[in-house]
């Protein structure tokens, strides 16, 4: 079958799914997206798309932003990024407090929220222009210049982010952040603000799947073997206490966000994003989880 007739069968699917879970409504600006959009695109190595649904619609990509982040910190820092951020599955809430005080300050994994402002702390560290370097970076990886931050998003964020804030004042304290608290914090938003339709994820997504022989994007460059250690970590952690769930029904590495998206590989052969902003208690898109495991299912394509 082709992936064009497995999209239209996987759609009608789920379409009994269309009003499960809720859409984050933690941050504002997040609560005013209207929640009944699906899209799906598969991007292959060879260069061909598949799509269905709502693929060109711009939506928040929130913690998937945190696999591009990583990507940029492990090319600055190679394995010396470890000894500031660990890479185990967390088994908790990806806001969760009270696991970083267990661990002294060093985040279970890069894509827990308190990893991910460790990252960030380390970009504004060592990249000589930390917000437009990201950005031209997310836009080189999806080859497209008119990907942007949403302000309004980051901001929504910021006046709410108490947990946020709590987190990265107890890494202050632990001293596993060298810039000013509110700093790292505006720059961990903004990153997450990125707004990116389901083409553009899937296109930037396909890097993971080693659709180029190198990973190189300006000045990141990262060897075959990083990028598998990447794939790796959004296997075992790219869906926080959900990770085991969405590992067993999907089998491909992936990474979820708040806004409803995922962007996953199948390594060598393609990329795929998804979106639907419902969520289920953990955060994770219903539908799109949903549409990946079928997906594998009628592909019989997986990394297992
Ligand atoms: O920090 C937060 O809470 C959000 N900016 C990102 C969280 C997120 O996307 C978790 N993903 N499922």
């Amino acid at each position: 079958m082709s992936y064009n007739k497995i999209l239209t069968k996987i759609a009608a699917e789920i379409a009994p799914l269309r009003n499960q879970g809720k859409q984050a409504d933690y941050i504002p600006a997040l609560a005013k997206v209207d929640p009944d959009h699906f899209g799906i695109c598969i991007t292959t190595t060879s260069g061909k798309s598949y799509g269905w649904g709502d693929i060109d619609t711009p939506f928040s990509i929130q913690s998937v932003s945190k696999v591009f982040s990583l990507s940029m910190a492990l090319a600055i820092m190679g394995e010396e990024l470890w000894k500031r951020v660990d890479k185990e599955p967390s088994g908790s809430a990806f806001n969760s407090l009270i696991q970083l005080e267990l661990d002294h300050g060093i985040p279970r994994n890069p894509f827990i929220n308190a990893g991910a402002i460790v990252v960030a702390d380390i970009l504004l560290s060592h990249l000589p222009h930390p917000h437009s370097d990201y950005l031209k970076f997310v836009r080189r990886m999806a080859d497209d210049p008119t990907i942007n931050y949403n302000f309004e998003v980051a901001t929504s964020e910021r006046s709410v982010g108490y947990i946020n804030a709590a987190i990265a004042n107890m890494l202050k304290y632990y001293g596993n952040l060298e810039n000013e608290i509110e700093d790292v914090l505006h720059f961990y938003f903004l990153m997450c603000s990125v707004e990116m339709t389901c083409r553009q994820l899937s296109h930037a997504f396909l890097a993971y799947a080693h659709a180029k022989s190198q990973f190189e994007f300006g000045d990141i460059r990262l060897t075959s073997s990083q990028v598998k250690r990447i794939n790796a970590i959004m296997q075992t952690c790219g869906f926080y206490n959900d990770a085991g769930e969405y590992s067993y029904l999907v089998g491909l590495p992936g990474k979820s966000g708040v806004g409803g998206g995922i962007g996953a590989v199948y390594p060598r052969r393609y990329a795929v994003a998804t979106w639907s902003p419902r969520l289920n208690s953990k955060g994770n898109s219903v539908m799109g989880m949903k549409a990946l495991e079928l997906l594998t299912t009628y592909t019989n394509e997986s990394i297992f």
